[in-house]
């Protein structure tokens, strides 16, 4: 059976995309990256694509009237390129209901702390403040809200009592790319069956 399509958004580095990439050459993640979008015209990830001579483009939330015609551009990229799960990878913008509402549970995000703790930006530095004793990461559906919806996967990472937010990102950053691809092989498994806000894995 071929690999099925996914097209990964970015907006930065892309260290996340690096990983699902490496472990597609592996062969631990049998998916295919048919596109990677980024809203950034300067981010490496778009410089590790074309590396792994993957598609690569720019669609800049600038040239567009609204965010809607934006995530209209986005989402006909997605499907011209016959990506069926959108994985955002570090890709700094909330998705709107144009988007969502395209593809139902077709898009996960990976935040680096254990939701629903922490969501937003700098969760790092937000669970050392709090004082947190364990942080870590989450892969999860996409809805509508920030960081809000069905769980995937979790992994855990400590905070340590000196921590600055570089040590436990990296600590965490760690975790977060073997959980990306456990939670994508999964789906190109077909092993998550999704009610409501539970995610069960088969
Ligand atoms: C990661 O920490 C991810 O959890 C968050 O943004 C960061 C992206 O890093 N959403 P990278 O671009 O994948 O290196």
């Amino acid at each position: 059976m071929a690999d099925r399509k996914i097209g990964v958004l970015v907006s930065g580095r892309g260290s996340n995309l690096q990983a699902l990439i490496d472990n597609i050459r592996a062969g631990v993640l049998p998916v295919k990256i048919s596109v990677v979008i980024s809203d950034n015209g300067a981010a490496y990830a778009l410089a590790r694509a074309r590396a792994a001579g993957i598609a690569a483009c720019v669609i800049e939330r600038g040239r567009f009237a609204d965010k809607a015609a934006f995530e209209k551009a986005l989402s006909e990229k997605l499907e011209e390129c016959g990506a069926e799960l959108v994985a955002m990878a570090g890709f700094m913008r909330l998705l709107g209901t144009y988007f969502i509402n395209r593809w139902p549970l077709r898009i996960m995000n990976i935040h680096p702390s254990l939701l629903p703790s922490f969501p937003g930006l700098n969760a790092q530095a937000q669970a050392i403040e709090y004082g947190a004793k364990i942080s870590g990461c989450t892969v999860h559906f996409v809805d509508e809200g920030m960081d809000t919806g069905p769980i995937i996967i979790q992994k855990a990472a400590p905070v340590l009592g000196n921590d600055t937010e570089d040590a436990l990102s990296a600590r965490i950053l760690e975790q977060e790319h073997l959980a990306y691809t456990e939670a994508i092989r999964l789906w190109a498994e077909n092993r998550l069956e999704v009610s409501g806000r539970l995610v069960k894995i088969k």
